[in-house]
């Protein structure tokens, strides 16, 4: 149990969908602090950096189109095990076969389609914040946190 700074991203069709508010919701009612938040169109090279580890499978040419053809939305949460909290809330990668509850079983039908991503370890999420928030993040003191962990 220790507090942890995860990376989540609405991915292009999330945001043409108008699903950012809806999926900022569900961080927030959880109970994630956001420690960061903005809207980029991601360059060609921020695409494969984030998706390096995916370089040598066949879908990668198609994802790094996919992820840099308009605007993204790039969010940090704070909170205890905030990484596999957040993974819980998207919920696994193919919309058809995620539960019902989380964000994919509940608004997706596709695999590359999937709408949002998330960090999946401590080590991923550092990098990934560093890539995407270089500028550094947020600290503030959520006022609401003595009601959140008791
Ligand atoms: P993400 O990294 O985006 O949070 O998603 P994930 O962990 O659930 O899935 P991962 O295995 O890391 O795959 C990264 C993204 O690649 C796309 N994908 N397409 N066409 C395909 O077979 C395929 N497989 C994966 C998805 O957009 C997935 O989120
Ligand atoms: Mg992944």
């Amino acid at each position: 149990m220790s507090n942890e700074v995860t990376y989540v991203m609405v991915k292009p069709d999330g945001v043409q969908r108008g699903l950012v508010g809806e999926i900022i919701q569900r961080f927030e009612r959880k109970g994630l602090q956001l420690v960061g938040l903005k809207q980029v169109v991601p360059s060609e090279e921020i695409a494969r950096k984030h998706y390096a580890v995916h370089s040598e499978r066949p879908f990668f040419s198609g994802l790094i189109k996919f992820i840099t053809s308009g605007p993204v939305v790039c969010m940090a949460w704070s909170g205890i095990d905030a990484i596999g909290v957040a993974r819980n809330l998207i919920g696994s990668t193919n919309g058809r076969e995620a539960a019902p509850g989380t964000i994919r079983g509940d608004f997706g039908m596709d695999i590359g389609y999937n709408m949002i991503h998330g960090s999946d370890a401590s080590e991923t999420a550092e990098f990934e914040l560093g890539l995407w928030f270089s500028e550094g993040l947020n600290e503030w003191t959520q006022d609401s946190i003595s009601w959140i962990y008791e």
